[in-house]
C-alpha cells in the first residue's frame, strides 16, 4: 500500500482536498461528530517555533481522544546529528501520524520516505499546506465558494505564496502575485501553474478587483539575518487601506500570522472588517482535525 503523506497540497487529489475542507466546516459546527482516535498518537517534530500549528495539532488530537507528543528537534538526538532517516524509522514505529516542521523541504521528503506512518508538512521552507486548508475553509465559510475567485498575493514568494499556487490549481481560483524583484516563487512552479497563476509587476495590479488579498512576513523563519535588507527591498509591498481599495468592495484580507504590523500590513488593515485573520487562525484547529481524520482512516 502506498503511504499517504501530506507534504504539499499536490499529495492529495482535488476531490480529497475538497472533502477535507468540507469536513472541517462540518466539524467546526458539530465537533461531537469527529472520529474517535483513542490510543492514537501524533508525533510533532519541530525544528522551528510555532504557536498556531502546534496548538491546533495538540488540541485536535486531544479532542479526538488521542494524544500528541511534541519534540523540539534541538532537544532530541536529531539536534546532535542523528540522521533524519533513523529518526523517522524510530518515531514512526511508535506513533500513528507525524507532523514535521523543518527548514529544507528535502529533509521532510527524506523523513517521509523512511516513515512507516503518514507524515504531514507542518511548514517547510518551500510549502505550508496546512495553512492553505484553513485559508480555503475560511474563504468558503465567508463567501460560499472559492472556485473562480480572484486572489492577490502581495510580498514574498515564500512557502505561503508557493502553497497558494498549489491551492489555486487544486481549488480552481486565479492567483495574481506581486513580489519584489528577486523574491519571486519557484519559476518551475509558476510555469506548471500558468493556467491559473500570473506574476504581475506591482501590488496594485495584483490587487485590482481581487476577492481576497493575502500576505505574509517579509522575512520568514530562517531568513532573520536578511531582515534589514528585506525591509528595504519590500518597501512598496505593504498591504494598506489604499491597496485594499484596489480590490473588490467586499474583498477579504488574510495573513497566516504572526503578523508584523507596519511592515507587510498596516494595523488598520489587519483590524479592519475586511480582515478574517482570527477566523483563519481558529480554522487551523478544524482543518487540521479534518486532515488527521483523513490520514488516520
Ligand atoms: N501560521 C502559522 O503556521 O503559525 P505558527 O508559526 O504559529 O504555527
Ligand atoms: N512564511 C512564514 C510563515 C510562518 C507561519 C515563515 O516561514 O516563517
Amino acid at each position: 500500500m502506498i503511504m499517504q503523506h501530506f507534504l504539499t497540497l499536490k499529495d492529495l487529489s482535488q476531490r480529497e482536498l475538497e472533502t477535507i475542507v468540507k469536513r472541517a466546516i462540518k466539524l467546526k459546527q458539530e465537533p461531537q461528530q469527529a472520529m474517535r482516535a483513542e490510543s492514537k498518537t501524533l508525533g510533532l517534530i519541530f525544528s522551528k517555533v510555532s504557536t498556531r500549528t502546534r496548538v491546533a495539532f495538540e488540541v485536535a488530537m486531544n479532542q479526538l481522544g488521542g494524544s500528541a507528543v511534541f519534540l523540539a528537534a534541538n532537544d532530541a538526538q536529531t539536534g546532535r546529528g542523528e540522521p533524519v532517516a533513523d529518526t523517522a524509522r524510530v518515531i514512526s514505529s511508535m506513533v500513528d501520524l507525524i507532523a514535521v516542521r523543518t527548514h529544507a523541504h528535502s529533509q521532510l521528503e527524506e523523513f517521509a520516505s523512511h516513515s512507516r506512518v503518514p507524515v504531514i508538512n507542518a511548514l517547510s521552507d518551500d510549502f505550508h499546506p496546512c495553512q492553505l486548508l484553513a485559508d480555503v475553509q475560511t474563504f468558503i465559510e465567508v463567501r460560499g465558494s472559492i472556485r473562480d475567485a480572484h486572489v492577490a498575493w502581495i510580498g514574498d514568494g515564500n512557502n505561503m505564496c508557493q502553497s497558494y499556487i498549489n491551492a489555486a490549481a487544486a481549488f480552481g481560483f486565479s492567483l495574481s502575485i506581486a513580489c519584489p524583484l528577486g523574491y519571486e516563487p519557484n519559476r518551475q512552479l509558476l510555469q506548471d501553474n500558468s493556467h491559473c497563476v500570473r506574476l504581475v509587476d506591482n501590488p496594485a495590479h495584483a490587487a485590482r478587483g481581487a476577492d481576497l488579498v493575502a500576505t505574509d512576513v517579509w522575512a520568514s523563519m530562517g531568513s532573520e539575518a536578511e531582515a534589514l535588507q528585506r525591509k528595504q527591498h519590500f518597501g512598496g509591498f505593504q498591504v494598506t487601506q489604499d491597496l485594499m481599495a484596489e480590490a473588490a468592495a467586499d474583498a477579504l484580507f488574510m495573513h497566516c500570522l504572526p503578523a508584523h504590523r507596519g511592515e507587510e500590513v498596516t494595523a488598520d488593515v489587519i483590524e479592519s472588517t475586511s480582515s478574517v485573520v482570527w477566523q483563519e487562525a481558529e480554522n487551523r484547529l478544524h482543518s487540521q482535525k479534518a486532515l488527521i481524520e483523513f490520514l488516520l482512516s
